[in-house]
């Protein structure tokens, strides 16, 4: 109502936002309450040493092979214009820079974390058509996928179906495993789900839903505690949304309980973080 009232006067909208983004750059961000004896990924007994490396994740997250799963997994989904679209770009620029073509996204990064963690539980905000979550399942089809959303309507003007859906799309995508879909604001939805379900860690997680600052960290500070020690966090549009990139640093980056690696070029970008520590 006072958004649509203000859109009406160029100068109130510009204050408007001006004085968003000030109060996005001081609110206080909620913190993570860590959990003791929280569930460690299996490494096969060969601890640190041969634990999975933020360069070792990023480095397979910008290969060839990597785009090339990812392509073939988005070619099987239902056909739309902005999917065409990334299948297009993928392999253009692997025809044009090969095996030299550093570039990364949520869904390389997920493919190469899927590859190396085979996640039994996998955790998304913010689901959407369900690209990512596709991902995963087509490198990990056992795996339990559990996906909140609140389905925005036609967000980023594609159509934006909901849970039916992106349940069709998994199977497309060649999963076996279950998917648990809850729809709502996962500001509510998430702790209310996780508190129903004290011991369920994950193996990886991707914040993907909320872009406000604050709705950003309350995702991170629910879903954080619940990641297995080991387990992969993604996190995408960081350039896009540069003060989302506070909520990373001061949640992730500055806690010495992850390890991350980042790829970032000009409006687009996508990050990654190992748990290495309880
Ligand atoms: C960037 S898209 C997710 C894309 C998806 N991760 C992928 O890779 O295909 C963001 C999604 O977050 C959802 N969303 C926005 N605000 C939300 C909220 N407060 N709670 C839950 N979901 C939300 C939108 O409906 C939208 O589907």
């Amino acid at each position: 109502m006072i958004r649509a009232s203000l859109r009406r006067i160029p100068w109130a909208r510009t204050a408007y936002a001006h004085a968003l983004s000030t109060l996005e750059r001081i609110v206080p961000l909620p913190a993570p309450r860590y959990i003791q004896g929280t569930p460690a990924i299996d490494d096969g007994g060969h601890g640190a040493f041969y634990r999975l490396t933020a360069e070792t994740l990023g480095s397979a997250a910008v290969s060839p092979e990597t785009k090339d799963f990812v392509i073939g997994v988005l070619s099987r989904l239902t056909p739309i214009e902005e999917l065409e679209l990334q299948q297009l770009k993928m392999r253009a620029g692997l025809e044009k820079f090969g095996a030299h073509w550093r570039h990364a996204s949520l869904l390389t990064l997920l493919s190469a974390a899927s590859y190396f963690i085979q996640p039994d539980n996998y955790l998304e905000i913010g689901v959407r058509r369900g690209y990512s979550a596709a991902v995963v399942a087509a490198m990990c089809p056992s795996s339990n996928i559990y996906g909140f959303d609140l389905w925005v309507e036609d967000y980023v003007d594609v159509p934006n179906p909901g849970p039916d859906f992106v349940r069709g799309e998994l199977v497309r995508a060649g999963h076996q495993g279950t998917a648990t879909l809850v729809s709502g604001d996962s500001r509510s939805t998430v702790p209310k789900f996780l508190a129903g379900h004290p011991d369920l860690f994950f193996d990886m997680i991707t914040i993907d839903g909320v872009k406000s600052i604050r709705g950003a960290a309350f995702d991170f500070a629910h879903a954080l505690p619940r990641l297995k020690v080991g387990g992969v966090v993604a996190y995408d549009d960081l350039p896009v949304k540069p003060l989302l990139r506070r909520v990373w640093n001061r949640l992730v980056c500055d806690d010495d309980r992850f390890v991350s690696w980042e790829f970032l070029d000009g409006n687009m970008g996508v990050a990654g973080a190992i748990r290495v520590k309880e």
